[in-house]
């Protein structure tokens, strides 16, 4: 299923790309992204990653989303990239056009998984990198019970199409496509934003859980010590390169 109207706003990507930048970072320089002459920012959005990758790539960048109306925001931060509507199950592009590829948050709502893990490899070069940061919502930890929402991202997301157990089940089928891989967990713990529900009121909730949802948020505000609450969504990083 498509459903656009699970579509993050721009600030809440904003707030994202700046909690997963330490680790996006990292895994650019590892993957001399200065060296780099093509790069595919795979389900841009508002390019909340676009701009850093056009400051960092040695070459072009492309920002490709299925929604076009993403890549017309005014609050886009495109810079120079090329901007073009696709679908990452059938990339508009030739085989072995781009040196490296990156997918933050995206793959979680592409199914099925497998074929737009077969275009990425299809349009890698040889030795071209994939990286890939995505979430695993099985894996949230909470603490106390009474702000856990684990259930109710399990559920809103599956009804809203997504699949929330991308991160796990990413290495094994990148690995299937004959890619050398490298897999790392998000490690760092940050004390949790109450910006985190802005998100999950997006989805589709039902009206019990939307009331769940809303006492879940009392609780978390009235937890104003410093770390009295921990909140923490497991990324998988992933770099799988094409020999
Ligand atoms: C959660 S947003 C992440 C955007 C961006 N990567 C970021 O980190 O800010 C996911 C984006 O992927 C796009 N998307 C989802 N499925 C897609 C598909 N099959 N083909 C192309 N784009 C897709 C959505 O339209 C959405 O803009």
């Amino acid at each position: 299923m498509h459903n656009s109207a699970a579509l993050p706003l721009p600030e809440q990507l904003v707030l994202q790309a700046q909690w997963l930048a330490p680790a996006r970072s990292r895994m650019l320089r590892e993957n001399g992204i200065g060296r780099r002459q093509c790069v595919l920012d795979l389900g841009a959005a508002y390019g909340a990653v676009t701009a850093e990758l056009v400051r960092r790539a040695g070459g072009r960048v492309v920002a490709l989303d299925r929604e076009l109306t993403t890549l017309t925001n005014p609050q886009g931060t495109f810079a120079d990239a090329l901007r073009t509507g696709g679908e990452a199950r059938a990339l508009p592009f030739a085989t072995a056009s781009f040196d490296l590829v990156l997918s933050q948050c995206t793959l979680l709502w592409v199914a099925p998984l497998e074929s737009a893990i077969q275009e990425v490899t299809r349009v890698l070069q040889p030795g071209g990198a994939f990286l890939a940061l995505e979430p695993d919502y099985d894996g949230l930890m909470e603490s106390p019970p009474s702000i856990e929402t684990r259930t109710l991202w399990l559920e809103a997301l599956s009804r809203a199409g997504a699949n929330p157990t991308v991160g796990r089940r990413l290495p094994g089928l990148l690995a299937a496509q004959g890619l050398q891989m490298r897999v790392a967990l998000f490690d760092s713990l940050v004390p949790p934003a109450v910006e985190r529900f802005g998100f999950l009121r997006g989805l589709p909730l039902t009206s019990k859980e939307r009331e769940r949802l809303s006492q879940v948020e009392q609780q978390a505000q009235a937890l104003d010590k410093p770390w009295a609450q921990v909140a923490h969504l497991p990324f998988f990083l992933i770099t799988a390169v094409k020999p």
